[in-house]
């Protein structure tokens, strides 16, 4: 009898079709409702998940004791309770790598976006609210030159780096780690968060969503940024506090601000989407033909060499 993969949500046809060609899949749907997950994953032998399917002990229990694994179609895991997962003997999987360089790429989109004020800018036109050329208008910052702070130097936010480096920006960062040889090959140099809040021009966000890292931008942490500073965060939205920064950029204490991830997202709370000098996308850092079909076949791998009886490629440490 050949094992069977729930996949909770969907899975592109890059990974899928290899799964559908060995094993037996069952796949919930983009709308599957919690209830319906439920059903799905029982007797299952490896779920799929992804950011928006919360894996906790009552998904692990529907599933039972025969699940191995927990293969997540993203980077981030911060859905996944990974304590129960090890109490099961469940293991867990991601994809990394692939979408490094799409994710890095929308935040340096976002950057300059955000520095230029695109989303007001274009919406005035498009509601009949340009009254012509105006020199003083949406005058922003620029990229080159500046002070770009990176706000965990792992490899998304190395590449963040390494494509403001190709503007000239003066690269400082914080991290619990020293990167020496991100300082070496960028010339970044590490400061406590504080120090990068109060100097950089840019402040992108590249860390993983932990309690450690739960609203690190905040109402505090927002006294201490420059005026014109631009945030930008493409990580999990639970490190930015969205109230705080409407509040910012509602009071001129913020420069602007890029967002692709929310706490709580679908939800995005009115005084964000309301602010001003704020340019949001849903959620899309990874989403390039490229890193999206490179995911799902990072998901597929780890399935199948989970259950051929191999060491699956990425696993996530517990
Ligand atoms: C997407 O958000 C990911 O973590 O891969």
């Amino acid at each position: 009898m050949s094992a069977t993969v729930a996949i909770a949500r969907v899975l592109l046809p890059a990974g899928l079709e290899q799964l559908q060609q060995r094993f037996e899949v069952r796949i919930g749907g983009l709308d599957a409702a919690r209830e319906r997950v439920l059903e799905l994953v029982h007797d299952a032998d490896v779920l799929v998940a992804d950011p928006a399917v919360p894996v906790d002990e009552q998904l692990l229990d529907a599933a039972g004791p025969q699940l191995k694994l927990v293969a997540n179609f993203a980077v981030g895991y911060d859905n996944i309770d990974l304590e129960a997962c090890a109490g099961r003997g469940v293991l867990v999987t991601n994809t990394p790598d692939v979408l490094t360089n799409a994710t890095a790429e929308l935040a340096l989109a976002l950057s300059l976006s955000a520095a230029r004020f695109l989303s007001d800018a274009e919406s005035d036109l498009r509601q009949g609210r340009w009254p012509g050329w105006d020199p003083a208008a949406y005058r922003g910052l620029e990229l080159s030159g500046a002070v770009v702070g990176v706000i965990g130097l792992g490899r998304i936010g190395t590449r963040y780096a390494e494509l403001c480096r190709g503007f000239s920006s003066e690269l400082v960062y914080a991290s619990p780690t020293a990167r020496p040889e991100a300082e070496r090959s960028l010339g970044a140099r590490r400061l406590e968060l504080e120090e990068l809040l109060g100097s950089a021009d840019f402040i992108s966000l590249h860390a993983p969503s932990r309690p450690d890292t739960h609203h690190l931008i905040d109402a505090a942490a927002l006294e201490k940024v420059q005026p014109h500073a631009v945030l930008v965060n493409t990580s999990r939205g639970p490190l930015v506090d969205l109230d705080a920064v409407a509040a910012a950029l509602d009071e001129g204490r913020l420069g602007a601000a890029g967002l692709d991830v929310y706490e709580g997202e679908p939800q995005v709370p009115e005084s964000i989407r309301a602010a001003p000098r704020a340019v949001l996308t849903p959620h899309i850092g990874s989403a390039t033909v490229k890193a999206r079909d490179g995911m799902a076949r990072t998901v597929a791998a780890n399935v199948i060499a989970v259950l051929e009886g191999r060491e699956p490629p990425n696993p996530v440490a517990i």
